[in-house]
This record gives structure tokens, sequence and C-alpha cells, in this order.
């Protein structure tokens, strides 16, 4: 027997059909908001990532599926998807194209991350990029979306929180002024921490275990007045839209790309600290990349830590076919058969969903699969059915209810009495 990887898995119905579902509402929620897909590969230059997620992440120092290709070229499972949009925005000039941006995917990404519950090692994203809009209402449409598709999927208790980065310019003023602060409690600091400060000190702040102290007492970003501005419009503009958030000054990301807003969904109907979708703004990503001076804001959700949350309700729902056909008689098999086999094909055609199990099988057995199947309707061809040429319909939630009617009429009486 050869097991599934660690951190991979099945993803089995009903659960299947809860990320279907999951996806089906983001598609409908994009449409409205003038997004498209844009669809990228799962492979890239293993360059992409280290250029853009960035050098001093997790996801680049320890986390990549990364292998060298027959051709000698160093490629990598994307970890992200927002690199490889980036890169299909320059390659394809989609600049020229005289209007912004908006694009979304909905892509497996890859990270060798230590598996445990809503953390896997090959995940889905729902992500949106919408490229091009620098304004702080790109920001709050960005991030309304995000908060709109998340209440039509049926996730409650969100908490939105939001902080700003600054631009280059506030960053460097800020790396120096923490760092100081950071070398001089360095003792006071986890060994995470202390090995990457010098490269990148903001992320102490979100560290789990030096975090919450920091917070309290390390040196607050003092954002400069473009950046202020910015961060102060787009909270106006998401009180407008009806989003509720919070600032959260230690909230840093994990990812080197962003420039001021950053913002992070969790609810609190998990106990877990993870966040359920997370972005920001990169306004200077895609310069960086040797492509156009354009701003951009995104997000990323997790499909299954959404699902996680939304499980009980997966397994409530009726998946199964409307009608269930049964075939037993003993003289006339192979008739039976047929007739049960043509009934079968109307159905479908008439777009009615339907099922058998095996008309080989006993009456009893069917009858036990039609149960199971969950199917609102048995329709029947015994004896006598077959005799008359009808077909008993029978009621599967009203045991007691049983009628016959003509064979060829099934998928019409279907259509105009029962559904
Ligand atoms: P991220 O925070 O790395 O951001 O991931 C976004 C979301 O993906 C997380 O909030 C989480 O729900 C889900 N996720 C991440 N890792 C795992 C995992 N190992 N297992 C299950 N779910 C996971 C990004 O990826 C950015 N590209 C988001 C973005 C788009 N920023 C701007 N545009």
């Amino acid at each position: 027997m050869i097991n599934v990887l660690r951190g991979f898995r099945d993803i089995l119905p009903p659960d299947s059909e809860g990320f279907a579902a999951i996806e089906a509402e983001a598609r409908k929620v994009f449409a409205l908001y003038g997004f498209r897909e844009l669809r990228i590969p799962t492979l890239e230059k293993k360059e992409l990532f280290i250029k853009s997620t960035g050098t001093t992440t997790d996801i680049v120092q320890k986390e990549m599926y990364s292998f060298t290709d027959a051709g000698g070229r160093e490629i990598a499972n994307r970890p992200e998807g927002t690199p490889g949009i980036a890169r299909a925005y320059i390659e394809n000039n989609l600049n020229q194209s005289g209007r912004n941006s908006k694009f979304f995917y909905i892509a497996n990404m890859f990270r060798a991350e230590r598996p445990q519950a809503g953390r896997y090692r090959e995940f889905e994203q729902i992500g949106a990029e919408n490229i091009g809009g620098g304004g702080p209402a790109s920001d709050a449409e960005t991030i309304s979306m995000l908060v709109n598709l998340l209440e039509n999927i049926g996730i409650k208790d969100i908490v939105v929180d939001i902080n700003s980065l600054g631009c280059a310019e506030c960053r460097n003023v800020y790396r120096a002024q923490l760092l100081e602060f950071l070398k001089q409690h360095s003792e006071t600091l986890c060994e995470a921490c202390r090995g990457r400060i010098e490269q990148n000190p903001l992320r102490a702040l979100d560290c789990k275990i030096d975090g919450p102290r920091l917070a309290e007492t390390a040196p607050q970003m003092q954002l400069c007045e473009a950046c202020g501005t910015h961060f102060s419009e787009t909270q106006e503009l998401l009180n407008l839209a009806g989003v509720k958030f919070r600032v959260n000054h230690s909230l840093v990301r994990g990812l080197d790309y962003y420039t001021r807003t950053v913002f992070e969904v969790r609810s609190n109907a998990i106990g877990s600290q993870d966040a359920i979708a997370a972005g920001g703004r990169y306004d200077d990503l895609i310069k960086s990349m040797g492509g156009p001076n354009v701003p951009a804001v995104g997000w990323a959700m997790g499909v299954d830590r959404v699902a996680l949350l939304l499980k009980e309700q997966f397994a409530a729902a009726e998946h199964g076919v409307k009608v269930f056909v049964v075939a037993s008689v003993k003289e006339a098999a192979k008739q039976a058969r047929e007739k049960a086999f043509a009934l079968l094909s109307s159905l479908r055609k008439a777009g009615i969903s339907a099922d058998f199990s095996n008309f080989e099988a006993s009456f009893k057995s069917q009858m036990r699969a039609a149960n199971k199947s969950g199917a609102a309707w048995a329709f029947i061809i015994g004896e006598e059915e077959l005799k008359n040429g009808t077909v008993s319909v029978k009621d599967m939630r009203n045991a007691a209810e049983q009628e016959q009617i003509k064979l060829e009429e099934a998928a019409d009486f279907f259509t105009k009495v029962l559904d």
C-alpha cells in the first residue's frame, strides 16, 4: 500500500462539494466587482519567488518545493499566486489594456510547512489582484470584496485586522529605529527573531512569541504624510462600505513585497490563530520585477480553512440525485434492464439527475442503495410494470406513497408533478 504524502490529502465528498460551492460563490462575487480570471502555471522559475516573495520569508527560506529539471533549470511549485500574476501582467503587457487589471485565480499552492489542522503542504487559494489602482478606493474595494465573499459563503464572526507598513521611505526610517531597539533588547528575543532582525526587523513584531510583548514596548512606525492620508482615507472608505475592522499595529505579514495597507481576516469560530485570508498593497513589486511602475493591491483566501469552518454545513447539504432507478424482474431480466437503462437516459436528457446501482442485484439490495443515495424518488420497474409498460414512482421520504405512470411519460411527469 502506497500512502499519500505527508501534508497532502484527498478531498472526498461532501468536502469536495463544499470546495466547489465556495469557488462558485467566489466567481459570482468577482463578477460583481469586475474581476476576471487569470490562470497561471503551477510551475515557475524558482528565481521568480526569490525575487518577489522575498529572501527573508519562511516561504523562500525553507518551504519551497523546488527541483532542477532535466534541462538544468531551477524550478519551483508555486507557493503563492501573486508573483505569477505579476509576471503574467508584465509578460503580456497588460498595462497597455487601457484600464485597471483586476484578476482572480483559484489555484493550488505548495509550501513545505509543518502540517496541522488547517495547514497543509498543498492547499487551495482563491486570490484577487487589483493592478493599477493606487488610491485608497482600491484598498477599500479589495477588502470589502473579501468580506462580502466571506459573508456570502456563510462565515460568521469575521475579524478584519488592518495596518499600514508605509512606503519604502517610511519603512527605511522605521527599520533603523526598530533594529536599534531590538538590538538593545536582543537577549529577550526568541532564537528565530534574533537570527533575522538584521535582515528583516519588522518580522519580530508578528512573531508568535515576541510579538505581543513588542506591541507594547517597541517604537511605532510613523507614516509620512502621503501614507498617513492613504491609510486614513482607506479606513473612511471601509466605514462607508460597512466593513468592520480593527487597526492592529503589530500586523506586518510574512511576505517581503508589501507597502502601505496590509490586512488579515480571522474567524472567531475557529480556535486557531490562523488567518483565513490575507493580503495587502504591493506598489513596488511589479517595477522591481522589471515591469512598469504600477501600484497593486490584493489578497488570497485559504479555501481549506474556510471549508473547515463550514464542514458541518457541507455534510448536512443534500447532494443525492433526484431519482434512483431500480429494475428487478426475474423472468425477463434483460428486457427490464434495457427499459431501466433507457429510462435513465431519458431522465438525464431531460435534465433530471438520476442514478442506479446494479440491475443484476436483488430488489432489496437495489432499494437499499436507493436509500443510501439520498435520492428523493425511486422509479421502479418490476414484473407488473414491465408487463404494463409502466414505472412505479415511490417517494423515498414518504414511504407509503407509490403510483404507476406510463414509462415514456416518466421524465415529463417528474418535471411537471414531482421535482
Ligand atoms: P498568505 O498570507 O501567505 O498570503 O496566504 C493567504 C492565505 O492562504 C492564508 O491566510 C491562509 O488562509 C492560506 N494558507 C497559507 N498557507 C496555508 C497552508 N499551508 N495551508 C492552508 N492554507 C494556507 C499570500 O499568499 C499572498 N499571495 C496574498 C496576497 C495576494 N497578497 C497580495 N495579493
